[in-house]
C-alpha cells in the first residue's frame, strides 16, 4: 500500500476567494474539486470554466470528483483541462471501461465511484481499468455529514481485491473524515482520504492536513 494521501475538497471553502484558500492547502496531496450537477446530486456546485480558472491558480494536482450525469460525455473534457485525476460515479457511467480506457488515453488517472450502498462486487473485475477507485463513506451531495462505519467492509473488501490484483490501484474515501473517523477507515484500508469541513472548518487549514496525515502516517 502507498504511502497515505490526504486530498482536502474544496466544497467548504470560500468561492468567492478560492486562490486564497487554495493557498492555505499547500500541504496536500491534491485539491479534490467537487462537480454537482442537481440532477446525478440534488446540489450544484462548479464546473468547466471554474476548474479551468482552478487550474491556472494552482501547482497542487486535481482530483476531480463528478457528481453528474452523462460522465462518459464530460469527464473527459476535464481530462483535457489538464486535471490529473477524474473520478465518474459508476451508478452515472454508461459505459464504465470505455471511459475509463479514454481518460488513461488522455492521460489522466481514471478513477470510478461508488455511492455506499453500490456493492463492490459487480466492478472487481474491471478493477485494472482504474487507477483509484473512490468509496463515498457519505451520500454524495454535501458536505459536513457524518462517517457512514457501514462502508468499512467494503472497504476492506476492495482493499483485498486491490492487492490481490498486485496493481497500484489507490482506494480513496470521501466524506464525513475528520480526526475521529480517519484511523479506522485506514485500518479498514483506505489510502487517499479526502476530508472538506474538517480542514476547511479549521483555523490553520495546512495544520489540520498535518494532524489527519500524522494519524495515518506509519
Ligand atoms: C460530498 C463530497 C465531498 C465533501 C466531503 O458529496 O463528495 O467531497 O466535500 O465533505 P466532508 O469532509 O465535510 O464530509
Ligand atoms: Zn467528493
Amino acid at each position: 500500500m502507498s504511502a497515505p494521501c490526504i486530498h482536502p475538497s474544496i466544497l467548504n471553502a470560500d468561492f468567492a476567494n478560492l486562490e486564497r484558500e487554495l493557498s492555505r492547502i499547500s500541504s496536500a496531496d491534491a485539491v479534490h474539486v467537487d462537480v454537482m450537477d442537481n440532477h446525478f446530486v440534488p446540489n450544484l456546485t462548479l464546473g468547466l470554466p471554474v476548474v479551468e480558472s482552478i487550474r491556472k491558480v494552482t501547482d497542487l494536482p486535481l482530483d476531480i470528483h463528478l457528481m453528474i450525469e452523462d460522465p462518459d460525455v464530460w469527464a473527459p473534457k476535464y481530462a483535457e483541462l489538464g486535471c490529473e485525476s477524474v473520478t465518474f460515479h459508476a451508478e452515472a457511467a454508461g459505459a464504465p471501461i470505455r471511459l475509463a480506457r479514454e481518460l488513461r488515453s488522455q492521460g489522466a488517472e481514471a478513477a470510478m465511484a461508488l455511492k455506499p450502498a453500490t456493492g463492490v462486487e459487480s466492478y472487481l473485475d474491471m478493477l485494472g481499468e482504474l487507477d483509484m477507485l473512490l468509496l463515498m463513506t457519505v451520500e454524495p451531495g454535501f458536505g459536513g455529514q457524518k462517517f457512514l462505519d457501514l462502508v468499512l467492509p467494503k472497504i476492506r473488501r476492495a482493499r483485498k481485491a486491490v492487492d490481490d490484483l498486485g496493481g497500484n490501484i489507490a482506494v480513496q474515501i470521501d466524506g464525513g473524515v475528520s480526526i475521529e473517523t480517519i484511523e479506522r477507515a485506514a485500518e479498514a484500508g483506505a489510502d487517499t482520504f479526502v476530508a472538506g469541513s474538517s480542514v476547511y472548518s479549521a483555523q490553520d487549514p495546512d495544520a489540520a492536513i498535518a494532524e489527519l496525515r500524522g494519524l495515518v502516517q506509519k
